[in-house]
């Protein structure tokens, strides 16, 4: 990892876009401090006025609308139990000034494979995003892509020999042509065959579509160790043993069914955030 010849230099790059993120995080938490105090102030010069004004309200709740401009959903935000240090609102409208929790959705990462790397590693408060609600045909059913996948309604394949199949093309433009691993895998090399919620590894484990690092560790293991470090990829929280820390997953940022054609594809921009109540263009200046 620590030559310096031209291949490693993209990882040194990642782990500087690491830590701009962790210290991004730090920020993060340092403002939320500053909403308790400001709003504690604002508390106490309250009280100082007397009953001649009439005390400030702090605000303490925020809307913000994720989903569509319609849709607002009201966010806690000076009280710590809630956990969301990144919100701030705008004292006069309750408009969200300042969002985007990374930690939010997050669920417990779950077991880390051990490679000897002699790097044991601090998972006991690791988080990931699961992918499983991102897959459009895990959703299109109450059983996942078993819904069609049950034996009957699409029969289990015979054999893993590749072939032309014409459903997914919208993920696979040609099964004939997978754009990974250069010819040398097919589809049933990570999706199990009998059981479509999981993915599966050469020994026919099963693996959860929210755990994709357990798949592709087994091919590509130097990868692996670096992301389980936190040098591949991206990875934020706290430096602390123990800390809360949210790893970016490997199909956050490769998609396995292209990365021979692109290593990445496109990521769709979040939504812009909603514009404070009573505004009716971002262009109030
Ligand atoms: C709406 C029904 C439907 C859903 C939901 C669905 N599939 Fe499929 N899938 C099919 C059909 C039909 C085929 C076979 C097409 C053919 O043989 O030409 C297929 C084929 C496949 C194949 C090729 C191997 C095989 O079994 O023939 C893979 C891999 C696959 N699907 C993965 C998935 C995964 C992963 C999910 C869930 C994320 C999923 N599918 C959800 C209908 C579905
Ligand atoms: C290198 C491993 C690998 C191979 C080979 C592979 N897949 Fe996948 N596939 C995945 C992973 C991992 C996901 C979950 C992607 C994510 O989290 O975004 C997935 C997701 C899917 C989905 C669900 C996508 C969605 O948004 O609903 C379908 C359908 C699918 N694969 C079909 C196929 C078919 C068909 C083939 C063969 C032509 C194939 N896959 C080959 C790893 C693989
Ligand atoms: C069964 C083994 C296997 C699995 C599992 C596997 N890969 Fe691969 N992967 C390969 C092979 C083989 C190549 C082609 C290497 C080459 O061209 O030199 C490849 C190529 C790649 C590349 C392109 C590398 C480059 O130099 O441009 C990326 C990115 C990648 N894989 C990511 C993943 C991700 C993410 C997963 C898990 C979803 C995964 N792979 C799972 C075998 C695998
Ligand atoms: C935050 C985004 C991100 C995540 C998460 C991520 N990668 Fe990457 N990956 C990258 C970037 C950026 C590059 C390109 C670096 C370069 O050009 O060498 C890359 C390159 C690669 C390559 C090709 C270059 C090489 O070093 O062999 C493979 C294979 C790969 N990643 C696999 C994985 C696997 C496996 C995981 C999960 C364990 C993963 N990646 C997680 C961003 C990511």
């Amino acid at each position: 990892m620590l030559t310096t010849n031209s291949k490693n230099i993209p990882s040194i790059i990642i782990v500087v876009i690491a830590l701009g993120a962790i210290l991004a995080g730090g920020f993060a938490l340092v403002g939320g401090f500053d909403i308790k105090n400001a709003n504690h102030r604002q508390n106490n010069s309250a009280a100082n006025e007397g009953a001649k004004t009439k005390a400030v309200q702090p605000v303490t709740e925020c809307y913000e609308s994720r989903e569509t401009y319609g849709a607002v959903t009201r966010i806690e935000n000076v009280v710590p139990q809630y956990g969301y240090p990144n919100i701030k609102c705008s004292k006069t409208t309750a408009g969200v000034l300042w969002y985007g929790d990374p930690f939010d959705g997050t669920i417990p990462m779950g077991t880390m494979p051990e490679i000897n790397d002699s790097t044991h590693g601090d998972f006991t408060n690791a988080v990931v995003r699961p992918r499983e609600p991102h897959l459009t045909y895990f959703n299109m059913g109450p059983n996942g892509c078993v819904t069609c996948h049950d034996g009957k309604t699409v029969p289990f394949p015979k054999d893993k020999k590749p072939r032309l199949i014409t459903m997914h093309t919208d993920i696979v433009a040609d099964s004939t042509q997978l754009k990974h691993g250069r010819g040398a895998m097919w589809c049933l090399d990570c999706h199990s065959a009998t059981n479509r919620n999981k993915l599966v590894d050469r020994q026919g484990n099963e693996i959860s579509f929210n755990q994709p690092q357990r798949l592709c560790g087994t091919c590509h293991g130097n990868v692996y160790i670096d992301w389980r470090a936190g040098i591949h990829g991206k990875r934020i929280g706290t430096w602390a043993v123990g800390g809360k820390k949210r790893w970016w997953v490997c199909t956050e940022c490769h998609n396995p069914h292209t990365v021979q054609v692109n290593r990445f594809d496109q990521i769709k921009a979040e939504s812009p955030p909603p514009l404070p109540r009573g505004m009716t263009s971002a262009n109030y200046e």
